[in-house]
């Protein structure tokens, strides 16, 4: 099958050029350097969660009910961290696809500066995950290691419309969330920190991802529609399924696959997951990238 299936795009891709020339204005003037514009030598407050309590995937339920006040916000604390330490994993792929993305074109372009411009972001967001995690006294969260092999096998074939709508996924639910977190004043300052400085940055990421999405899924012949669509519906599931990892909850001392079990089906947080999904989950409709049988894999991950 070869014919390509018009499809509505309501989001009209902008000229690259120009909107990369534009995000490089953006970012020369509104960049952080984590390792100086955040204070890691604060004290952390005792009584602060690490996120707002409304986002622990625990919220709600009986487990929840049953934790002190202290346990809530120690748990809360490894809930940020495993979240932001799964971002960093992603973080780690995203770079990857980019820069395959602009490999051998004129580094002259705009858009391949751009490109470079978001993957420096990149590496000092890591960082700043990491040392978030490390000041947190958490330990590195990462996703098991057969999440780890797929996102590697990923990283070295995704490509085209997938690559830059999977790179949204992430960016968008973290997004949102963490728009939550840098306006909570009952969070940590670091989680509200480091999260103003990453909804600034990705701001821009995502602008440019959108675009290119938008620019792209059109071309796609009906056999490439169905494989992409399906290549986007297991990355968010599995974004999703592994921001909080199971060894957060022995923080507290819950059982960590007893405890994840409860998370998975606590309704309240597959409400939160679903709200901050919805803006890109709309997008990429229009787009065409959702759709059909792979409309399946997004409900079974609870973001539909
Ligand atoms: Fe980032
Ligand atoms: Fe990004």
């Amino acid at each position: 099958m070869t014919a390509t299936v018009p499809v509505r795009t309501p989001t009209r891709a902008a000229d690259r050029q120009e909107l990369s020339t534009r995000l490089l204005g953006s970012a020369a003037r509104t960049s952080y350097d984590p390792t100086v514009d955040v204070d890691w030598d604060a004290p952390v407050p005792d009584a602060l969660y690490g996120l707002s309590p409304e986002w622990s995937s625990l919220y709600g339920t009986p487990l929840w009910e049953g934790l002190t006040e202290q346990q809530r916000v120690t748990l809360t604390i490894h809930e940020y961290c495993s979240i932001s330490g799964v971002g960093i994993w992603f973080e780690c792929l995203l770079m990857q696809l980019v820069l395959k993305d602009v490999y051998g074109d004129d580094p002259s372009q705009p858009h391949v500066q751009w490109a470079l411009t978001e993957i420096a972001d990149e590496c000092r967001h890591s960082v700043m995950f990491a040392r978030t995690a490390q000041t947190f006294g958490a330990p590195s969260y990462q996703p098991p290691s057969s999440i780890l092999r797929l996102g590697k096998a990923f990283a070295a074939r995704g490509s085209g419309p997938a690559a830059y709508a999977a790179i949204l996924v992430a960016e968008e639910i973290l997004d949102i969330f963490q728009r939550d977190l840098m306006r909570d004043e009952r969070v940590q300052p670091l989680t509200r920190r480091t999260s103003q400085i990453h909804v600034v940055e990705e701001a821009r990421h995502m602008r440019f991802a959108r675009d290119e999405v938008a620019r792209r899924a059109p071309r796609l012949t009906w056999l490439g529609r169905r494989q992409h669509r399906t290549v986007v519906a297991s990355v968010a599931a599995i974004v999703a399924d592994n921001l909080v990892q199971p060894q957060v909850y022995a923080s507290v001392g819950l059982d960590p696959q007893e405890a994840k079990a409860v998370a998975r089906s606590n309704e309240a947080y597959r409400a939160k997951l679903r709200d901050a999904s919805s803006g890109l989950v709309a997008f990429l409709r229009e787009v065409g990238l959702i759709g059909g049988p792979s409309e399946l894999l997004w409900k079974r991950a609870g973001l539909l």
